[in-house]
């Protein structure tokens, strides 16, 4: 199954490009679904018609589901949520403030994500369609799986052994509700559905993400942010989707000064992604909705590329073996400013750290007998040079 993923800043037609996108996949006989992990749940309104959290078949061939969040927590969350709540009762809040703050935000979001998982595996669909919310939620939440990867692998089984020697005696300490060992094995379940789902969004020849952008600077900014964050962690970027250009038939003279902004934009745009294919749409003379309209916007997006194809394929992250016998680890950062980056090392991890997002790379073992010895950005790569320590060989 294929998977595509649709995101960027609020409003600039994430879900109407990828309903025009499954819809188009639909009408070429391909079996689709789109899922939305969107709360604000506009995708119904885009294909005009009634959604649940079960795929329901909306045309031929295509199947749409507005995840109920609240019914994905109760089943994910309610034995950790429990232990949070009695904590929290303890420490002195009320039964109803304990309720809302054991709810991490994002959460709902995260366990749509849990589904793509769920599809994946057990679905007979060819390609699925996500119409993800806006940037920042999407990408708080793909790199949620690198952050509890690093907990669970590193934290998670020595808390976990602790708590069981110490939980008879912490008992006679304290009054402090423990976690009991069933909010464990929630934790663990919970962690190897997610774990599952970061597989699946990082594997190149699965997922695919689709930035839409609109021909205007402060959109333009945030979309090379994303496509930043989204190499550091390893999702495959395969096409901009610049959407709402005025067409050539806008003569009138009050849109002047709108077209010339928007080819300059639309430079800038070209410039910032390049080799990224940069498929474009117009702005319509009408709101999209219903598939009649989405099909024919489909066409205009693809023309005669295949929509669930991968349209451009790069690594984010090569290691080589140069002749002096030191190795190149080179990791694509796109616009990164230097000043934004922050290496360090600790046994076997490596963390790059830009902005306020930091990636965990566990180094593969050629790398462990080595030193960093120098990191430098070459265009968009992050090239550091591991060399053999002192004393070793
Ligand atoms: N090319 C276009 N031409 C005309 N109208 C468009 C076009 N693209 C999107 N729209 C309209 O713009 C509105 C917003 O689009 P959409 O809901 O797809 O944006 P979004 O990025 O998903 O928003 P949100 O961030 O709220 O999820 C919708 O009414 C849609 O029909
Ligand atoms: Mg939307």
């Amino acid at each position: 199954m294929r998977v595509i993923l649709f995101t960027g800043k609020g409003g600039v037609g994430k879900t109407t490009v990828a309903a025009a996108t499954a819809t188009r996949l639909a009408a070429a006989g391909r079996k689709t679904l789109i899922m939305s992990t969107d709360p604000a749940h506009s995708l119904a309104d885009s294909l005009d018609t009634e959604l649940g959290p079960d795929p329901a078949e909306v045309a031929a061939n295509l199947w749409a589901e507005q995840i109920d969040p609240q019914q994905r927590l109760e089943e994910n969350w309610r034995e950790i949520q429990e232990h949070m709540i009695s904590v929290l009762n303890w420490a002195g809040l009320a039964e109803v403030e304990s309720e809302e703050l054991s709810v991490i935000p994002g959460l709902d979001e995260l366990f749509s994500l849990a589904d793509v998982k769920r599809h994946h595996d057990h679905d007979p669909y060819e390609v699925l369609v996500v119409d993800c919310a806006p940037t920042g939620e999407t990408l708080r939440l793909l790199s949620l799986p690198d952050i509890i990867q690093w907990y669970m692998e590193k934290i998670f089984p020595v808390e976990r052994r602790v708590m069981s020697a110490l939980r008879p005696v912490a008992r006679r300490l304290t009054s402090l509700p423990l976690p009991e060992a069933n909010v464990y094995s929630a934790v663990q379940r919970f962690y190897n559905r997610l774990d599952g789902v970061r597989k699946i969004l990082t594997d190149p020849a699965i997922t695919s993400v689709r930035l839409v952008v609109n021909p205007e600077r402060m959109v333009i900014a945030e979309a090379q942010r994303t496509f930043t964050y989204l190499n550091l962690f390893g999702y495959r970027v395969d096409a901009i989707v610049a959407n709402r250009l005025l067409p050539d038939e806008v003569t009138d003279p009050y849109f002047l000064r709108w077209k010339q902004l928007q080819t300059e934009h639309l430079t800038t745009i070209n410039e910032s992604f390049s080799p990224v294919p940069i498929l474009t749409s117009r702005l319509r003379d009408r709101e999209m909705v219903g598939t009649d309209l989405l099909a024919e916007l489909g066409d205009e997006v693809y023309s005669g590329l295949d929509p669930a194809g991968v349209l451009f394929t790069d690594d984010p992250m090569t290691i080589v073996r140069r002749d002096d016998g030191s190795y190149l680890l080179g990791l694509k950062l796109p616009f990164t400013d230097r000043s934004d980056l922050d290496l360090s090392t600790k046994a076997d991890e490596l963390f790059v750290k830009v902005g306020p997002y930091r990636r965990t790379i566990i180094l593969p073992k050629a790398l462990l007998a080595r030193s960093i010895s120098a990191a430098s950005m070459k265009g968009e790569r992050l090239e550091i040079i591991f060399e053999r320590k002192a004393g070793n060989e």
